[in-house]
């Protein structure tokens, strides 16, 4: 009886535990709800937030050691390999960007991560 009422409480431990982790992912998955991404396009969107906060250092006249990011092709390349998303979201093992700088705000992060897993597209 003593084992079976510590199962039943580890299950509900592992539930609630479970549950509480997809909600965290959901917080991170979901942009915030003042966030517009319903039209995402790279000459737009993606630009503007390159432009405030990555070509200081990733474009060829200003080069600081990264990858250059600015044209398509070249950013594609990096959104391809992950980097792109790894580096803005500062996921572990990615190199937190922009380098020595604040964090992207939520929006910014999600309109680049509705882009990536849209395929990058040159739009
Ligand atoms: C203050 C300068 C600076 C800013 C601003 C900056 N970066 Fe970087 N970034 C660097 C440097 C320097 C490296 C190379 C670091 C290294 O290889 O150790 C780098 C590397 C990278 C890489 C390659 C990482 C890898 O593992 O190969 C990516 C992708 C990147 N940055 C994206 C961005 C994006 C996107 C932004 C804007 C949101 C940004 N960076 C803003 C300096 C900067």
């Amino acid at each position: 009886m003593k084992t079976l009422f510590f199962s039943l409480l580890l299950l509900s431990l592992s539930i609630a535990f479970l549950a509480g982790c997809q909600n965290n992912k959901d917080e991170l998955l979901n942009p915030p709800s003042d966030c517009d991404t319903t039209d995402v396009r790279y000459s737009t969107s993606i630009v503007r937030i390159l432009q405030a906060n990555c070509y200081l250092c990733h474009r060829a006249a200003t080069n600081t050691g990264g990858p250059n990011l600015d044209s398509y092709a070249l950013l594609a390349v990096q959104a391809g390999n992950g980097k792109l998303l790894g580096t803005v979201s500062h996921a572990s093992g990615f190199l937190p960007m922009p380098q020595g700088g604040t964090k992207l705000n939520d929006c910014d992060i999600a309109t680049i991560r509705v882009w990536v897993e849209a395929g990058f597209p040159n739009n």
